[in-house]
């Protein structure tokens, strides 16, 4: 049979096949997909690989070391980080549409990406891009392949046409739970290789309303205490995924500590599902519910009320923009 170890054996032939005395680069976007591919193609053709990593600023607790230090300490990759953060919280300001802000991080993100890609290439002759296209992206796709555009979890178009690329595509015949294996077996961290999915444009919506620098550390304070109590009762491989949403223009009425607050709502959005297309609320347990409020009221100052989304996907989406 095609066995885990097979799997990683053809790729990785394949790849060097393919890149032969080539240069290749990969963007890192923090979840599994992209950390596998590039973990392949290190495996391949090592530091001829380049990973770039754009911090947008909008990514969870954790995360941006989770690639910085686990990343490549579990592969020996080659990174190059590139710091966007006040950058997009310029490009940022003001707005609250939620089309727009993605389309505004959509956007930078190209230019970011783009900039870093164009000075590693420049330097090094970088023919090839290496993406993390899984099989039923390909099915959906057309099956097409070859041409440089970048997948659109970012919700934006392609490289520029005085950058080309060809594409490597090492998970083209794996899907997602073959990509997690392959990750475990790689030595990726389990933080990676079993991430739930997380938007492109990252906590940029999930603050119902302007994007700030506090409201981003508010949402991810909040967010990281629900993940934990997530993990620490064993469900976070259960659900499909649990959003929490910062309500930053909604002001409520509360008592804490001292005295009268009038802080933030946050909504917690567990949701259980196959393919996002559909999904159901998820009845977590009353115990882990009280311990994620009880956590996020006592140590999110900005935050004094903790709601359920009891919504299901129709007529609700997962995310709240
Ligand atoms: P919705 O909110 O449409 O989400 O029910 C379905 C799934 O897609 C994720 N999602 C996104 N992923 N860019 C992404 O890469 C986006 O703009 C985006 N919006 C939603 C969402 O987290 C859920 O898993």
């Amino acid at each position: 049979g095609w066995t885990t170890s097979s799997i990683i054996d053809d790729t990785i032939d394949a790849v060097r096949a393919q890149v032969g005395e080539g240069r290749a680069i990969c963007g890192l976007s923090g979840g599994v997909d992209s950390a596998v591919a590039a973990a392949l193609v290190q495996r391949a053709i090592g530091d001829r690989l380049t990973c770039v990593f754009v911090d947008h600023g909008l990514l969870r607790s954790g995360e941006r070391e989770q690639v910085e230090r686990d990343f490549v300490a579990a592969t020996g990759a080659k990174l190059h980080t590139v710091d966007a953060r006040d950058r997009f919280l310029d490009a940022l300001a003001g707005v609250s549409d939620p089309e727009q802000k993605r389309k505004i991080i959509g956007r930078e993100f190209i230019r970011v990406f783009e900039a870093a890609t164009a000075e590693v290439a420049e330097s090094e002759h970088v023919g090839f891009l290496v993406q993390g296209t899984l099989y039923p992206d390909v099915v959906e796709s057309g099956g097409g392949s070859g041409t440089a555009t970048i997948k659109s979890h970012h919700n934006v178009g392609g490289l520029p046409d005085d950058l080309e690329f060809e594409l490597v595509e090492p998970l083209r015949a794996l899907f997602k739970d073959e990509v997690r294996r392959v990750g475990a077996e790689l030595g990726l961290p389990e933080t990676i290789v079993h991430r739930q999915p997380f938007p492109g444009p990252g906590l940029g919506i999930r603050i119902i309303g302007e994007v700030t620098a506090d409201r981003l550390a508010t949402l991810r304070a909040a967010d990281a205490i629900a993940r934990e109590e997530l993990t620490y009762a064993g469900l976070d491989r259960d659900i499909w995924q649990c959003p929490v949403v910062l309500l930053a223009d909604v002001r409520s009425v509360g008592v804490q500590g001292d005295g009268r607050t009038y802080g933030h709502p946050v909504v917690l959005r567990p949701v259980s599902s196959e393919d996002a297309m559909t999904a159901d609320w998820t009845r977590l347990p009353y115990d882990l519910l009280e311990r994620i409020s009880t956590r996020i009221t006592n140590e999110v100052a900005e935050v004094n009320r903790v709601v359920l989304d009891v919504t299901s996907k129709p007529p609700g989406t997962i995310e709240w923009e």
